[in-house]
């Protein structure tokens, strides 16, 4: 079975769905352990009361990004996971971490990229007035939140909605997409290859979801 590692910064929402599949069988993967570069991560209790190891690698007791990346790394690698899945993890990382971990690190960003990436995508989704909005699940590369992607989810953008309404919808897809990516990486059926996705999936052939319904 092919074992990963989650890093995570927060509430670790996207961690807990993982983290659930995993228990129940339906994800195919051992967690090997949680790293978190905060302390207060509630995401870290979560996975302490799931029964995953879970590590703190507090970012502000470095001087440089370089350093910091070296620590988070030298940790991963002492589990020797087989993928790096980072669900919220909120840290620029330096260029030598990412070619480390090339083709078995991937990411979850709340917007359909290219479109929106950083910070306050919902927000930034509804001044633009888009109709569809979404959430994308790529392999990481230097670029922050860019990087061939894998698979997305898209959900309307409906009158009235609100910053709240909008991330609620996209999260729920978030849920659904990223245990979705991780098992096709499982199974065998995903890999990058000359920085293109290579990608067998059982769902519709062309890694798109279209997710029309409003939750
Ligand atoms: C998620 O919406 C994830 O897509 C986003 O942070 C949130 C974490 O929530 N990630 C990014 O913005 C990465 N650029 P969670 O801690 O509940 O999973």
């Amino acid at each position: 079975m092919k074992s990963i590692v989650i890093l995570i910064s927060g509430r670790g929402s996207n961690m807990e769905s993982l983290l659930h599949g995993a228990a129940s069988g339906s994800l195919p993967v051992h967690v090997a352990a949680v790293i978190s570069n905060r302390p207060l991560a509630k995401g870290l209790e979560t996975a302490t009361t799931m029964g995953i190891p879970t590590h703190v690698i507090d970012h502000t007791k470095f001087d440089s990004r370089e350093g910091f990346d070296a620590a988070v790394a030298e940790v991963i690698d002492s589990f020797s996971p087989d993928l790096v899945v980072l669900a919220g993890f909120m840290r620029i990382l330096s260029d030598s971490f990412v070619r480390r971990f090339q083709g078995r690190m991937i990411n979850i960003h709340p917007s359909l990229l290219p479109s929106f990436p950083g910070l306050h995508t919902h927000r930034r989704a509804l001044e633009e007035g888009v109709r569809v909005h979404g959430c994308t699940v790529h392999f990481v590369t230097p670029a922050l939140d860019h990087g061939p992607i894998i698979v997305q989810a898209v959900v309307p953008v409906v009158d009235g909605d609100d910053e709240a309404s909008l991330a609620k919808r996209v999260l729920a897809q978030e849920h659904q997409i990223y245990p979705m990516a991780v098992r096709w990486f499982a199974e065998g059926r995903l890999r990058l290859l000359d920085e293109r996705v290579e990608l067998n999936a059982v769902q519709d052939g062309s890694g798109v979801l279209i997710s029309p319904s409003v939750h």
